[in-house]
């Protein structure tokens, strides 16, 4: 059966731990390699990965590409303005035509159900590079980050604080399936997805809704924070100033633990979610995080070639 990668359930808890074993192995094993240099086993030699872009990328589009040709693949970057998808042309027929062309195919879009509809009509592995609903990509590299700074997984109290979105989401589904603790502070009538929430407590992860954000802060190992206007979105004067109260600044990693690390997908934006002296301070993962792309989307490929 063709695996696609549109949310974290897709591979499951015990699989998405050995992606990061593999990831952490693989990272270990071209330790200041050149980027571009191919893995001594190019274990995906010959592969070509498709990917469409609907929406603005940097980490996506760059680590995608530098990870299939670190596993000895290549890669073909369209943005769908480019192609006859973006002049109509459906989403199931682009899937046919480029099941037939390459092996795999990333997207980045807004209706999580395109990508549904790609998958369904695709017959090679389907990724999801971010939708409105999820950003699964994204949640490997934080965990492969948190982990690198033995941040164990089991137990961990991470707190979002700010905007909930679809970053947010795949933490949520993150902490139902490698057991860690989601605290989602928000304010009032920003509430988070509850489908997420079920799943996760149905697997035994405690997510809690404050609309405090010290409350949500308080003896947190992880802070994470991500923009307050996510792509697509219109920038709205009210909502900014609900969030205010949510930004990640000193007083807020003071009140989590003092060893506690933060996160942001990026791109950031200092004043607004997060301050410099967080972002930029010594407790923030954020350069780890985002170079971790490449490796978290090197075991994603392989999972979805049955290599893991
Ligand atoms: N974090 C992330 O997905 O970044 P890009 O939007 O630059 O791909
Ligand atoms: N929530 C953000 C994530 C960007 C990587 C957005 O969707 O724009």
């Amino acid at each position: 059966m063709t695996r696609h990668f549109l949310n974290l359930a897709d591979a499951g808890g015990d699989a998405i731990a050995a992606m990061l074993n593999d990831a952490m192995d693989r990272k270990e094993a071209r330790k200041s390699w050149p980027k571009g240099k191919t893995d001594a086993d190019a274990p995906l030699a010959g592969h070509v990965l498709a990917m469409i872009f609907e929406k603005s990328s940097t980490r996506t589009r760059v680590s995608f590409d530098i990870a299939i040709r670190q596993l000895g693949g290549t890669s073909i970057v369209m943005d769908s303005g480019s192609m006859q998808l973006g002049r109509g042309e459906t989403v199931a027929d682009t899937a046919k035509v480029l099941s037939r062309m390459c092996d795999a195919i990333m997207i980045r879009t807004d209706d999580h159900a395109k990508i549904e509809e790609l998958a369904a009509n695709a017959t090679v592995p389907v990724i999801n590079g971010l939708t409105d609903l999820s950003h699964p990509c994204q949640i490997v590299a934080d965990l492969l980050t948190l982990i690198e700074h033995d941040k164990a997984l089991p137990g961990l109290e991470v707190a979002w604080l700010g905007d909930v979105n679809n970053v947010l989401n795949s933490i949520v589904e993150a902490a139902g399936l490698m057991k860690f603790n989601v605290r989602i502070g928000c304010p009032e009538s920003y509430d988070p997805d509850q489908s997420f929430i079920t799943a996760a407590q149905a697997a035994g992860a405690n997510v809690t809704v404050y609309r405090d954000a010290m409350e949500a802060a308080a003896g947190a190992d992880v802070i994470i924070a991500d923009t307050w206007v996510s792509m697509g979105q219109a920038h709205a004067d009210a909502k900014m100033e609900a969030m205010m109260p949510f930004q990640v600044n000193d007083v807020i990693m003071e009140t989590a633990k003092a060893d506690a690390v933060f996160l942001h997908c990026l791109p950031a934006h200092r004043g607004e979610e997060v301050m410099p002296s967080v972002i930029d301070g010594p407790q923030s993962l954020v350069w780890d995080e985002a170079g971790n792309r490449i490796h978290a989307q090197k075991s994603v490929l392989r999972w979805a070639f049955d290599q893991i």
